[in-house]
């Protein structure tokens, strides 16, 4: 891909935007949503559970959630095309009082202490150069025994298809495991690869009680 177009596909995975947004978001959910499935499961909601999805780019993870049985879903995203397509979306389930979408992200989500039984967050841990606050912020919004599940795909495989990485911050997922650990307000209590393109990384994280 010339550069020029590189950086403005990875601008639109950053934050969707403009005319471009919604076909970046399409793609996103297309080729995602498998992935964010096994997020869902990972955080394995109980019925009626209090849920979010932060980053939640074209909704296919909002759209999971709700149909996983989850009580309330909060939909957190930086993007306001994405949180105007995702009230377009899912204008009943709002209605209903079953989806809330707000204005957020991984460092600040506009939720009370202890509200979130799940959260995922799927392909945005690379839009965030520090994780500390991450953690502190995660630590905060979950209930205890709540689950964090963050889905990542593997940095040096990202590079080796070509994925368009500009301004991206690229880790190992032992580098992100130990950044959302060292305050010790977290815990990991599963970490599986899936056997895919980018050797999807599923981290389930609990808040340390
Ligand atoms: C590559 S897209 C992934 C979307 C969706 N989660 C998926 O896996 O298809 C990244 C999303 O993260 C959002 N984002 C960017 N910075 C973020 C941050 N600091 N915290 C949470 N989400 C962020 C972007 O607006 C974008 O919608």
């Amino acid at each position: 891909m010339p550069p020029r177009f590189s950086r403005l596909a990875a601008r639109q995975l950053a934050r969707p935007r403009g005319l471009l947004g919604g076909k970046a978001m399409d793609t996103l959910d297309r080729s995602n949503a498998g992935r964010i499935a096994t997020c869902v499961e990972a955080a394995a909601p109980r019925k009626d559970a209090t849920t979010a999805d932060v980053g939640f780019g074209g909704g296919v993870g909002l759209r999971t959630l709700l149909d996983a049985g989850a009580g309330h879903v909060h939909g957190i995203e930086l993007s306001s095309a994405a949180r105007g397509r995702a009230r377009k979306r899912f204008r009943a389930e709002i209605a209903d009082g079953r989806l809330a979408v707000h204005e957020g992200t991984l460092q600040s989500m506009p939720l009370p202490d202890g509200t979130l039984d799940a959260l995922i967050s799927t392909n945005t841990v690379y839009f965030v150069p520090d994780l500390a606050p991450v953690a502190t912020e995660l630590a905060r919004v979950l209930a205890p025994g709540g689950r964090a599940v963050l889905g990542i795909a593997d940095s040096g495989r990202m590079r080796e298809i070509g994925m368009p990485l500009h301004g991206f911050t690229l880790r190992p997922v032992d580098e992100i495991v130990e950044a959302l650990t060292a305050d010790g307000a977290l815990r990991v209590v599963r970490r599986d690869q899936l056997d895919d393109i980018v050797d999807f990384t599923v981290l389930v994280l609990e808040p340390v009680t």
